[in-house]
């Protein structure tokens, strides 16, 4: 029986691969913005093996109110084995372009957010001195800047490099980090886009998430054919990358 918070926790990829460590038993706390989806996906888990700890209700931009989030789930789980942080929002790129303000809101939610409640997250581990595992979702999205979504690119590739860091920092207490890179997966996130066959389902996504977590991986992509798709497009030269529509 783990341990294991989940921030973001009523997000499609992050509730299906909470459903797969219900089915090991694992004992959960909840971190999400909406009560009501809250107690509905913490109750699914629990019928599905989980043992509930609890629950809290945060808005993660609402950065004064990370640390008592933190402090009662670690408290309620008694330290933490897997700290697993989903939440995002995806970005009206037109929209940021046109507004600073917009842009810097998605910024926060999709990067700054994340790196205050790792900061808090990671101090919290190294103190307790267990070892642990942390993941977070980024995207293959960070992998290059798109005229069509680089200010989410931007916010993913932020957390992709602290991620890293985070990792070389945290390796000599005994806690790993993993960073999860999916592709396009069909949740109410992309409900709005054209479904074709790079695309996967959460249920499938959450499969390969729960296995890298589990055993320590320091990056997955998911599905595991993007690491190939992003190789190519990590190829591809800046003077013909800039004249590219994508
Ligand atoms: N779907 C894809 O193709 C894809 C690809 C690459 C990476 N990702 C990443 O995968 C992760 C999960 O996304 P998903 O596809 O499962 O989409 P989703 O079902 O729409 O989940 C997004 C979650 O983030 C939560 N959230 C957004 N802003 C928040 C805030 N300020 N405070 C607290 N929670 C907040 C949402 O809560 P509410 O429901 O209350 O809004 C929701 O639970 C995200 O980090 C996303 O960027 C997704």
């Amino acid at each position: 029986m783990r341990k294991v918070l989940i921030i973001g926790a009523t997000s499609a990829i992050a509730a299906a691969t909470a459903r797969l460590f219900a089915r090991d038993g694992d004992r959960m706390f909840l971190v999400g913005r909406r009560e009501e989806r809250l107690r509905a996906t913490g109750d699914d888990l629990a019928v599905r093996g989980a043992e509930l700890a609890g629950w809290h209700v945060l808005d993660v931009n609402d950065l004064d109110e990370q640390d008592a989030a933190l402090k009662e789930a670690e408290e309620a789980l008694g330290g933490f084995d897997i700290v697993f942080i989903a939440h995002g929002t995806l970005p009206d790129q037109s929209l940021c372009q046109s507004s600073v303000d917009v842009m810097i809101e998605e910024f926060q939610t999709n990067a700054l957010s994340t790196m205050a409640l790792l900061t808090r997250v990671a101090g919290m581990m190294e103190q307790a001195g267990k070892g642990g595992q942390i993941a977070v979702i980024t995207s293959v999205a960070a992998e290059r800047g798109r005229q069509s979504n680089y200010v989410y690119g931007a916010a993913k590739a932020a957390v992709d490099t602290f991620l890293e860091g985070l990792r070389q920092r945290l390796h000599k207490s005994g806690i790993g980090v993993t960073t999860i890179r999916p592709g396009f997966i069909d949740t109410p996130m992309t409900a709005e886009f054209k479904k074709g066959v790079l695309w996967a389902q959460p249920e499938d996504a959450a499969k390969r998430i729960h296995s890298a977590i589990s055993r320590g991986a320091d990056l997955v992509y998911v599905p595991s054919f993007w690491r190939w798709i992003m190789l190519v497009i990590r190829l591809i030269p800046r003077r013909i990358f800039k004249r590219i529509e994508l």
